[in-house]
């Protein structure tokens, strides 16, 4: 044959591959969630194989994993028992609470890493939404992000980098940008979840923290989070979202779940120069758990695989269950 381009022969050799690779991972790339609880002992999260909830002992162990695998931000999802949930998530705004006390810990061990929170109230809210429930319920934008902003203060007083509200309340990340500023946090950033979708991909998360909608009060609470969170079915949205958060101060924009979102993630490459976050939910991460038990597919190539793709799409950050395991793997080729 007669071919004017080959491109087959940039593919021939390994040196030749590499020399022309556009995107790579690197452990820098990775933001590591990790659960902790009250409790003395860790415990493993069934619906997350290789996940658990960590005691504080076993966060700071996890954290001195993850530092020496290169890893240089965690964000941590509290457990909180059942008596000290509200209606109101008042637990949210303990200056002696888990996340204070999580945050403190880490910046005294380990204080080159990037301590990354998480804004909203399902942790601590009896009803189980990541705001007020109305006694209708209907989920209180305003009167939410009120306590979003005292939420946040309370972290950002004891150490945090970045502040991340995944609530998905309309306004918040000026209202919180502005309550850090008066309070001298001018220097600590925020990483807005902004285009975060009701998805069923956060299964196992919920599972995790036992943070679902309560079923059992005598409100009508939703069963869902679509009042708040987006329309799987809607793409124009996240760029309001995004436009957004972009003008109300937010310094990173994550997209959430990531990997159905592909699409979401090179839109907005395309629409901000802000730095963007993939968030590889719960869902995404057991998925693949699940099938590399059962030997159907090679976990290592396809969990590289996938991070990249998140790069390749335009994200620069990952929020990923699998960072220590992808770290080890990139460091060890
Ligand atoms: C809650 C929150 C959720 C996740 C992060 N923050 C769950 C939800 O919105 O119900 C999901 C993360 C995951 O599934 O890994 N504000």
């Amino acid at each position: 044959m007669e071919l004017i381009s080959r491109p087959r022969r940039l593919r021939r050799t390994p040196a030749l591959r590499a020399m022309v690779r556009q995107f790579s991972l690197s452990a820098s790339d990775f933001i590591y969630p990790l659960f902790i609880h009250e409790n003395r002992e860790n415990e493993s999260i069934t619906a997350m194989p290789g996940i658990s909830r960590w005691s504080l002992e076993g966060l700071i162990r996890q954290v001195a994993i993850a530092w020496d695998l290169g890893i240089r931000c965690v964000v941590l999802f509290p457990k909180i028992s059942d008596h000290l949930k509200n209606a109101n998530g008042d637990e949210c705004l303990n200056e002696s609470g888990l996340i204070p006390k999580a945050i403190r810990l880490i910046k005294q061990e380990y204080p080159g890493m990037a301590v990354m929170t998480d804004v909203a109230l399902d942790p601590y809210s009896s009803d189980g939404h990541d705001g007020i429930v109305s006694k209708e319920g209907i989920i209180l934008n305003d009167e939410t992000v009120d306590i979003l902003c005292r939420q946040a203060i309370v972290q950002a007083r004891a150490g945090a980098d970045l502040i991340g509200p995944s609530d998905m309340m309309d306004g918040r990340v000026k209202a919180i940008r502005e309550a850090l500023d008066n309070e001298g946090f001018q220097d600590i950033g925020i990483i807005s979840y902004t285009a975060k979708y009701a998805s069923a991909y956060y299964g196992p998360f919920r599972e995790a923290l036992d943070s679902a909608p309560s079923t059992i009060t005598s409100k009508p609470i939703p069963s869902d989070k679509s009042t708040y969170q987006m329309d799987p079915a809607n793409l124009r949205e996240a760029l309001i979202e995004a436009f957004w958060d972009e003008h109300e101060g937010a310094d990173i924009l994550m997209v959430k779940p990531g990997l159905a979102y592909l699409d979401v993630i090179s839109s907005l490459r395309q629409n901000t120069k802000q730095p963007i976050a993939a968030y590889n939910v719960s869902g995404e991460y057991s998925m693949v758990k699940a099938a590399a038990e059962r030997g159907w597919i090679n976990e290592r190539a396809v969990v590289l695989e996938t991070l990249l793709c998140f790069k390749r799409a335009g994200a620069d950050l990952i929020l990923t269950y699998h960072a220590c395991d992808a770290a080890f793997w990139l460091a060890n080729n």
